[in-house]
Formats: C-alpha cells, structure tokens, sequence
C-alpha cells in the first residue's frame, strides 16, 4: 500500500474487534522506529513508549483496580473486574508515555503534540503491517497512581494506551468526515 493510501484509509479496530496475534517484537522494533521519526522540536524525545503483553497485561490490569478504587472506594465489583480484565483485551498494549521536560525553547505543549504523533506513527506502522489498534485513553490515563507507576511526573502524559492485534475480518465500517468541511478560507473569521 503506498504511503497516501495508508493515511487516508487509517481507521481505529475497537479491542472487540481484535484477536491473535499481536506484533511481534521484530514488529514492534519497527513500528517504534516510525514512532521516534515524528517531529521533535528541541531534540527533546519526550515519547517512551511500555510494551504489555502476556503476564504484564494482568499486572496493569491490578494496578487499574488499584486506581479504581482509589478514586473510587465503593466501587461496584463489574467495574473492579471491568479494570481488571482492560489490558486483556487485546494481545499487545503499548503505554505511550510523554515524558517531558522544562526546555528554554520548547514549550510543554510542543512535547505533548509530539508523543501524540508518536502515537499516531505507531498506528499507521501498525496499520502498514496489517495490525489494528486503536488508542484509548480514559480515566486510567490521568490518574495520578496510574502516572506514578509508569514514573511520571505530573506534567507528563500518558498520551494512550495503543491497543494491538489482529482485526476481525469484518469491523464495522465508520462515516468519515468530509475534509473540504474543515479548510476555512484565509481571512474569513474576522470581526
Ligand atoms: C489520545 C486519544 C485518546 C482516545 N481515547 C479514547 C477512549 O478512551 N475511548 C474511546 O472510545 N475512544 C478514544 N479515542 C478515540 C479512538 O482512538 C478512535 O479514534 C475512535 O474510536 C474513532 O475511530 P477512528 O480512529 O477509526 O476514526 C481516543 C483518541 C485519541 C487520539
């Protein structure tokens, strides 16, 4: 598939929509290589990215419960198991993580929009090698004992966790936007 066929056909496979096999390692080296490609104001690298798969998937998984219940100590039990089972869902979890740093030049921001495209790089390269994935992020991104395991800081992200693995051969096809509705003329927004 070429290169513009690859970006105008990305699309998102929900974790039910994805079974075995996940990538590989050779897989994810190269997907991380896309991913560390993207513009990088500063030479900063704020992206790490946290490989899960087999057993790791369950570890995670206990430390959403842990989150869970933090933020929520009455938690119902479908929605401890809920947490518990997450990482499960899929074959292969990448943590995409910004991890970033005061810089003279570049502002947070531009770090953040970095890992996110590292994010992206990685679902594209995936998507090239015939993987699905879809980056989800909820409430597990931005609590607080979640970043502490991954040893954030508070200013850093958790920009998605990239679910990945093989996509059913039938996913729900999605209405996409029509891109001519979101290109605004130069000097049309004046008062
Ligand atoms: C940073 C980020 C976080 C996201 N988190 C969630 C999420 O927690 N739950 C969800 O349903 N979709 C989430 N999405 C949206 C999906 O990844 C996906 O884009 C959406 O299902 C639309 O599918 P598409 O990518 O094929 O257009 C997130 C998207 C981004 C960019």
């Amino acid at each position: 598939m070429d290169a513009l066929t690859l970006l105008k056909e990305r699309t998102s496979t929900l974790p039910r929509f994805m079974a075995e096999p996940g990538p590989s390692d050779a897989d994810l080296a190269d997907m991380f290589e896309a991913a560390t490609r993207v513009p990088d104001h500063g030479m900063v690298r704020p992206w790490r990215f946290v490989v899960l798969r087999g057993d790791d998937r369950a570890k995670m998984g206990e430390v959403f419960v842990e989150a869970l219940k933090a933020r929520q100590p009455d938690a119902a039990e479908d929605a401890v198991e809920a947490e518990r089972g997450r990482a499960l869902r899929t074959p292969v979890v990448v943590a995409v993580l910004a991890r970033t740093k005061a810089h003279p030049k570049v502002p947070h921001v531009e770090q953040i929009v970095s890992a996110g495209q590292a994010a992206l790089a990685l679902q594209l390269a995936a998507q090239a090698k015939g993987f699905g994935s879809v980056m989800l992020t909820g409430d597990n991104a931005y609590d607080p004992h979640v970043k502490a395991f991954f040893g954030l800081k508070e200013e850093d992200a958790i920009v998605a966790f990239l679910y990945l693995g093989t996509p059913a051969d039938k996913v729900p096809a999605k209405k996409r936007p029509e891109a001519d509705k979101f290109v605004e003329a130069f000097g049309s927004h004046g008062a």
